[in-house]
């Protein structure tokens, strides 16, 4: 029998297009922003050279102003909605018109820490002005009044779509009356574990929305009727600099270095302001009416991926707290919440993605009990079902799909079962 660490090279292998790689087979066919950055780091565990290539593809969909777009789509495809027409944005290769969390720089810092070589460094020095033109994008067109926190505009660029924490601010957004709907999604997969349809209405009318505003900067965080700051885009940005600022010192110009570090002292005071003592959990904000969102998630412990310890230790509380009504951690959704729902995508089900960052946090913090309860949690998972999309936090479940590129990749980036 092939072993785990074969079987998850074999799927990076078998999710390649030709340079970069797909989600997984058919559900997603093209190239997602994150996803490919976790997928760089699993390269990097055994073949550089094409981790480095993932990271070139996914750039070759980077806008002039520095956007790294949610999705590349390299090559047409039937199999996803919706696809480059619904966007309508005319560029070679066509993209959508949003992002994703950032974690490219600090995938590409990775890479590199895995290729110290001549051709390595050169690699990075092509690379570099790319990820500190995305870092310039994402103040200046999310962040423009300088607070410290960069905004979100669709539930999309988030990463978890239809997490319960963006359910208050989605009920403001119309849904479309102008575009009709093909979901693929539900005919892959069953549609009792996927995001509702007035869900997708909503989703859509804000493609609409970006797409009357020109896919101008200014005018889409004006217009827009969805905007929060997510814990976890914040901190995953926050974390990215961190590594920039590394490559910055070797590869870009004093003043470069500078301009990262006042945006690092920003966004570490402007983060602390997103903890909640009493829920002992960071939350997001909804920057329209200005509120905290009482929602606990997943996404409430990314801050210590950023370095954060000053609430570590309570963090590692809370997180022990759900442990008892779970099988395995970490729940995208607090188990103990109204809104849990363990099997439906972003409401409930562990993701591997999420919990590499969440280990990687409490064991830079000084949490190891916890960073290793976590790590081991995954690995446990992913051993028993294979490399799902995600996965069942009460029975341990996988759930979409064996061959996911991301849960390969962070086997991977856990060292496996050999570890
Ligand atoms: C879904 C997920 C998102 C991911 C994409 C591709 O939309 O919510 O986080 O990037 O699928 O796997």
């Amino acid at each position: 029998m092939m072993d785990r660490s074969e079987a998850a090279r074999r799927v990076l292998r078998d999710n390649d297009r030709g340079g970069y790689t797909v989600p997984t087979d058919r559900l997603y066919p093209f190239q997602w922003n994150w996803d490919s950055a976790f997928v760089a780091m699993g390269f990097a565990t055994f073949d550089t050279g094409r981790a480095w290539s993932e990271i070139a593809w996914l750039l070759r969909g980077q806008w002039e102003d520095g956007l790294v777009p949610q999705i590349v789509f390299h090559a047409p495809s039937d199999d996803y909605f919706p696809g480059p027409e619904v966007w309508g944005i005319r560029r070679d290769p066509p993209t959508s018109g949003i992002t994703q969390p950032p974690v490219l720089a600090t995938a590409a810092h990775r890479v590199l820490a895995a290729d110290a070589t001549e051709a390595g460094e050169a690699r990075m020095a092509a690379i570099y002005p790319r990820l500190r033109d995305s870092h310039r994008w994402w103040a200046a067109a999310r962040d423009p009044a300088g607070t410290g926190l960069v905004a979100t505009l669709h539930p999309w660029e988030t990463g978890m779509d239809n997490s319960p924490a963006w359910d208050r601010a989605l009920d403001r957004v119309p849904v479309t009356t102008r575009t009709e709907i093909r979901r693929r999604d539900t005919s892959h997969v069953d549609p009792a574990f996927r995001p509702r349809a007035i869900d997708y209405q909503r989703f859509i009318h804000l493609v609409e929305v970006f797409r009357d505003a020109g896919w101008e900067p200014g005018r889409m965080l004006a217009a827009s009727p969805f905007r929060v700051a997510d814990v976890g885009t914040n901190a995953i940005l926050l974390r990215a600099e961190q590594d920039l600022l590394e490559l910055a010192a070797r590869f870009g110009t004093p003043a470069e270095a500078a301009e990262i570090a006042a945006r690092i002292a920003r966004m570490e005071a402007a983060l602390e302001s997103l903890w909640d003592e009493g829920r002992g959990c960071y939350l997001p904000r909804d920057l329209i009416s200005g509120e905290s969102i009482p929602f606990r998630g997943s996404a409430g412990f990314l801050p210590l991926f950023a370095g954060q310890a000053r609430h570590a230790a309570a963090l590692a509380g809370t997180l022990e707290g759900w442990g008892k009504s779970v099988r395995a951690l970490v729940p995208s959704t607090d188990p103990g919440d109204a809104l849990f729902e363990p099997l439906r995508y972003w409401r409930g089900p562990i993701w591997a993605v999420v919990n590499w960052m969440v280990a990687e946090g409490f064991r830079r913090c000084g949490q190891e009990a916890m960073a290793g309860r976590v790590a081991g949690d995954t690995r446990g998972l992913i051993a028993a079902e294979g490399f799902s999309e995600y996965f069942d936090p009460l029975t341990g479940q996988g759930i979409g799909g064996g061959t996911f590129s991301w849960t390969a990749a962070i086997w991977l980036l856990l060292g496996g079962g050999e570890a």
